[in-house]
């Protein structure tokens, strides 16, 4: 190749780099990000912040420190045209080499002081008020189990939600977090089980935590104010781990007091001779029965799709992709869940457009 070949060549490289460089930085701003850890709004997200700012400094003060020395070299010691001597080699420097594992070794004492303090506190146990909430990863959507005492249902079960968990601001919620651990269980696609592990992660809120199957993993959260905080599945999981998404709404105590009262309650039965009753009978003469439960309908008990006793008064559903207030969301996920989220577990039965909008009645009315 011609040596102005090679030059142009070598622009182009340098221009394309460039804009990957620049798409990448613009890539990263944005304004009103949902998820940003940056933002903490909780004193357990902050926590993790204060930790983050320091130790940032600490590696970018390192980094500059070594890639300045390394460009520094490389420029004084580069091939000049006719000079062609080698700069003298040196083989060995006691005392260079003992300096080079000293620095280090200190600065990662140095750093590991606030560490393990913020990871002593993190995994310390709750104050005895906090609310206790298992968390499930399934695929693809969250599952959250209110499990203290006074979080008993009519029905005699625990308060059930998905997708959308709601707390109280300003108490610890203290989450015991796994994952389905079922291998081969509710598989209607003849695929292998749901057995994997999932991430629950709430930026603004709490750290990042395993949903392992089979295990039990904690982490602490709470929320400074009234507001949705949205969070994703932070391990691949499958199909949809990129749509897994979750959303954690924080009200005031009062509010929350509201919420866990009506969540206590077995579901609302529609009036006879409405569209939401024919959506009744669809649901309990149909396959819906098979996977979710209602409270208060005898035998909608199962655990294999999300509960939906009080679907209507949650914010999110489909792994937070739909509104449970739209009917045309709720159509849209009836008519064929795979096309919403690839390899949904629930399976496309074929509803008719009459079965659709009245079960889209029905679930509507489950406030
Ligand atoms: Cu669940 Cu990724």
């Amino acid at each position: 190749m011609r040596s102005g070949g090679k030059g142009t060549l070598r622009k182009r490289v340098l221009w394309v780099m460039g804009l990957v460089a620049l798409a990448l930085v613009v890539a990263a701003c944005a304004p009103h990000a949902s998820q940003d850890t940056l933002k903490p709004q909780g004193p357990y997200a902050r926590e993790i912040k204060s930790l983050f700012i320091p130790v940032l400094w600490v590696a970018a003060a390192v980094f500059l420190i070594v890639e300045g020395g390394i460009v520094w070299i490389i420029v004084k010691y580069r091939h000049r045209k006719g000079r062609d001597r080698m700069p003298a080699q040196t083989h060995g420097n006691t005392r260079l080499e003992i300096g080079w594992t000293i620095a280090p070794a200190l600065v990662l004492a140095v750093v590991m002081v606030p560490t393990v303090a913020t990871i002593w506190d993190l995994a310390s146990k709750p104050p005895s008020n906090a609310i206790n909430v298992t968390v499930t990863g399934r695929q693809w959507w969250w599952k959250f189990e209110y499990t203290d005492p006074d979080m008993k249902t009519a029905a005699g079960g625990q308060i059930v939600t998905a997708n959308e968990m709601v707390i109280p601001t300003g108490r610890t919620v203290y989450l015991t977090v796994t994952a389905d651990s079922d291998p081969g269980a509710h598989t209607t696609d003849g695929l292998p089980g749901f057995a994997v592990i999932h991430s629950f992660w709430v930026p603004e809120l709490a750290g990042k935590q395993d949903a392992i199957p089979t295990r039990e993993n904690h982490i602490l959260m709470q929320a400074d104010h009234p507001g949705i905080y949205h969070g994703q599945c932070a391990e691949f999981c499958g199909l949809s781990h990129g749509i897994m998404r979750v959303q954690v709404r924080a009200v005031t105590p009062q509010e929350f007091d509201a919420w866990v009262a009506n969540q206590k309650l077995d579901a609302l039965t529609p009036q006879p001779g409405t569209l939401a009753a024919t959506g009744m009978q669809d649901f309990t003469g149909g396959q819906c029965i098979v996977c979710h439960a209602i409270a208060g309908i005898p035998n909608a008990t199962a655990d294999a799709g999300p509960n939906l006793t009080h679907f209507a008064s949650r914010g999110c559903f489909a792994g937070c992709l739909l509104d449970n207030q739209n009917a045309d969301d709720i159509r849209r996920w009836l008519e064929d869940p795979a096309a919403v989220k690839p390899g949904a577990k629930m399976p496309n039965y074929h509803l008719s457009p009459e079965q659709i909008d009245a079960l889209v009645a029905y679930l509507m009315s489950l406030k």
